[in-house]
């Protein structure tokens, strides 16, 4: 029997339009940032990019996860293509965003909560993060760990408040028999990146998960292709990143690939299969192999 298909890519890096000269920017984080992109502008391109898009469009998932890290520099103009962008992917009802640390690279002209970005976050008038998203037996809680930061550092935050109320959804959606799949941007597991690029209240976050359980997590941020674990009260909870989808092979970084995780009901359960697909040198996209998650 055919499961619902989530597709999880991260990181897009969007290369940048060409930006205006900003005084606001003197000084700030944002053109830091910019210096940075020229040594970076290599690792993230814009063909590997679209051939990635164009490999989840092919294989029609039910549903497309984005663990932030969207654009680079968090200015209007990047948000504005970022949208055109995501439009290609389809319906944003079967697209959802969690943004990352450059996604709030910088507060000043940064749009609030995310704003043009709203079709993508969540349904309805939901007041902000966590956002819940039930498709089919999947329930997506949407985090937000995406917070302005000092420079030199990508650490990423939930916050109390956004803790309690995402153990309130998953409790409600674990009650209803839903796929519990938790999105944010930075690492769960401890130890997967340095302190300066960590969520520094990822420990709360654990506490909670090993009380409220999930099927899955899914993050980015690491631009790495990982499995880790961290405990839950029926046992391990399953957590999986990939690379950024814009690198190519054959550079610096793992070469992009995207996840495309099955969930089928299985008895009282369900059967997870996760099958990657990566970018090749000659920019198509390649089984890389599958396994089945428990
Ligand atoms: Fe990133
Ligand atoms: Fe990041």
């Amino acid at each position: 029997m055919t499961g619902f298909r989530l597709a999880h890519l991260s990181d897009l890096q969007l290369p940048p339009p060409p930006l205006p000269f900003r005084w606001g920017d003197v000084a700030s984080k944002r053109l830091l940032s910019r210096f940075a992109w020229r040594r970076k502008q290599r690792r993230h391109l814009q063909p590997v990019l679209d051939a990635i898009a164009a490999d989840v469009l092919a294989q029609a998932p039910d549903h497309v996860a984005i663990t932030g890290d969207v654009i680079n520099f968090a200015t209007p103009e990047e948000f504005a293509a970022a949208r055109t962008w995501l439009q290609r992917l389809g319906d944003p009802a079967d697209v959802t965003v969690s943004p990352g640390n450059h996604d709030a690279l910088s507060a000043a002209g940064a749009p609030k909560s995310f704003a043009p970005w709203a079709p993508w976050l969540g349904d309805g008038d939901a007041a902000g993060f966590p956002y819940l998203r039930v498709r089919g037996p999947l329930a997506l809680v949407n985090l937000s760990s995406a917070v302005p930061t000092a420079l030199h550092l990508a650490q990423g935050a939930l916050g109390s408040a956004q803790i309690t109320r995402a153990a309130a959804l998953l409790r409600e959606t674990g009650e209803r028999g839903l796929y519990r799949v938790v999105l944010l941007h930075h690492p769960v597991a401890p130890g997967v990146v340095a302190g300066r690029k960590a969520l520094t209240d990822a420990g709360q976050l654990r506490a909670m998960l090993a009380e409220t359980g999930a099927e899955l997590i899914l993050h980015g941020h690491a631009h790495q292709a990982l499995l880790t674990r961290v405990p839950g009260p029926l046992g391990p909870i399953p957590i999986l990143a990939t690379p950024a989808a814009s690198t190519p092979a054959g550079g610096h970084g793992e070469p992009a690939r995207w996840n495309e995780i099955e969930i089928a009901r299985d008895g009282a359960g369900f059967r997870t299969t996760v099958r990657a697909r990566g970018i090749t040198p000659a920019l198509t996209v390649e089984p890389l192999g599958s396994f089945v998650l428990c």
